[in-house]
């Protein structure tokens, strides 16, 4: 099928590269000269696993093509996705600018029909907006449908997600569109729901922050779990094998960032509060995830003492492995608060310090691990990237001020490096200074002796 992609950013460049793989004939188109001439040349502009790869195969094969003319891609694609960006504006809400300029962009070249379909993370009723900003732009008759199609493509695993998908959600008005949209996606042989477009968009802002709430209330559970002294990841293994639960997205952590769960979040509770309901609930959900990163920086604090003047050495800046997105990642709140307190930082991120680069001032950016290490009060694991999972113990404890590794991502077995003579505290494992406030004799968790 001839399909286009309006916006290259890292939904539609999956989804195009993704579609051209599948044996369909792209065109993609992005505003950004320089991006297209990036792409062109079989490039991508952000690290994705596999996708260059996709997009050097699509170019090779002649599925696959850039360009930044607007009406080369409505001629071209008989099936149009929108996947632009839809920014956070300063009260939560969605800017939805750039989806109405495009739908405005499209309707103007518009000569035969097409199938307007928003893949973007858009509020519910974004679509019926599209339709009425066509309609008023659309040169003579030419009749075309607007339908949703969500998304669901973690960064970092976003090429696997789309090959591999869970469910399509496929929301649309008539008979013609969802023939289309279900011909387009029989390859991918995973189970569609179809329905109409607000029940589509709706889907998407609901599971994006269902999926939040479980990270929140499992961070919420990790508090309890260090006054406790249990454990959050048998506490995770036990709810998650009751298969009403599921053990997914129960890790425990210094919480969720990305450019989609706070924004989309926000944008959800926006929504809420426009059509007249209080989503307290998901206000609680955005809270618990602030206060996450608060009691970490506060927890490291009560490890070393002071924090003024110590050197931290926190590994892994991006919000999650296997990207170098930095975009609400809960290391610029981190390192931000360490430094407050007047703590040195020094860091090191696999992928993401090119893009970390303008974000902090007064960091050091290391080559590795052990640089970063090198003279620090303690390590701190904000991203759980697998090199960081297989570490030199011995050669760090040389190279440490302090064998201290306070671990946000849970990625380490307590005692095997409490063996190793560190001092370890992670997430909800049983946090030891917690019961310096217990009465003398108390028993401290996992027979735990401090270094
Ligand atoms: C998320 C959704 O998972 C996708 O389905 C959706 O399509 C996408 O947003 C989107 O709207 O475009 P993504 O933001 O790439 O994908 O990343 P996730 O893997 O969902 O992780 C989000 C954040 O939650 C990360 O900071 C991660 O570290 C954190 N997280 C995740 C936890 O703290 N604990 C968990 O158990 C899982």
């Amino acid at each position: 099928m001839d399909i286009s992609v309006v916006g290259a950013g890292h939904v539609g460049l999956v989804t195009g590269a993704c579609f051209a793989d599948l044996g369909n004939q792209v065109v993609v188109t992005d505003h950004d000269k320089d991006k297209i001439a990036l792409l062109k040349r079989g490039k991508t502009p952000f690290y994705e696993p596999g996708l260059e790869e996709l997009v050097r195969r699509g170019i090779a094969q002649k599925r696959l093509r850039f360009t930044t003319s607007m009406k080369e891609a409505v001629e071209h694609g008989l099936v149009i996705f929108i996947s632009v960006w839809t920014p956070q504006r300063p009260n939560g809400e969605a800017d939805l600018t750039a989806v109405e300029n495009v739908s405005r962009q499209i309707a103007q070249a518009l000569r035969a029909y097409r199938v307007i379909v928003e893949k973007s993370t858009v509020p519910v009723e974004t679509g019926e907006w599209v339709k009425r900003t066509m309609s008023l732009s659309v040169r003579r008759r030419v009749p075309f449908d607007v339908a949703s199609n969500p998304e669901f493509l973690r960064e970092g695993q976003a090429v696997q997600d789309f090959m591999n998908p869970d469910r399509i959600v496929l929301g649309v008005e008539s008979k013609r569109a969802k023939d289309l949209l279900l011909e387009l996606y029989k390859p991918l042989k995973a189970p569609i729901v179809v329905t109409d477009v607000k029940s589509a968009e709706l889907i998407k802002h609901a599971s994006n922050s269902f999926l939040a709430m479980k990270i929140s209330f499992i961070n919420a559970i990790a508090q309890l779990c260090d006054q406790v002294g249990a454990d959050i990841t048998k506490v995770a293994e036990g709810m998650g094998l009751d298969t009403r639960i599921g053990r997914a997205f129960l890790d425990a952590g210094v919480g969720w960032g990305g450019s989609c769960f706070p924004k989309d979040v926000w944008a959800f509770i926006r929504i809420a509060d426009k059509l007249g309901y209080d989503f307290q609930l998901l206000k609680a959900v955005a809270q618990v995830n602030v206060q996450q990163r608060q009691l970490f920086v506060k927890r490291i604090a009560q490890i070393l003492w002071n924090l003024n003047n110590k050197t931290i050495g926190v590994l892994g800046l991006a919000f999650k492995p296997n990207t170098d997105d930095l975009r609400s990642a809960p290391s610029i709140d981190i390192i931000r608060m360490l430094q407050e307190e007047g703590a040195k930082v020094r860091t090191f991120d696999p992928k993401a310090m090119e893009q970390a680069n303008g974000l902090f001032t007064d960091v050091t950016f290391c080559k590795d691990v052990y640089e970063a290490a090198r003279g620090a009060d303690c390590l701190v694991i904000v991203t759980e990237w697998n090199e960081f999972k297989e570490l030199d113990f011995v050669r760090l404890k040389k190279l440490m001020r302090q064998p201290c590794i306070i671990d946000g991502r849970n990625i380490y077995d307590p005692e095997a490096l409490r063996r190793l003579g560190f001092r370890y505290v992670g997430i909800g494992r049983g946090h030891p200074t917690t019961y310096l406030g217990l009465p003398k004799g108390s028993p401290s968790p996992h027979g735990e002796k401090s270094s």
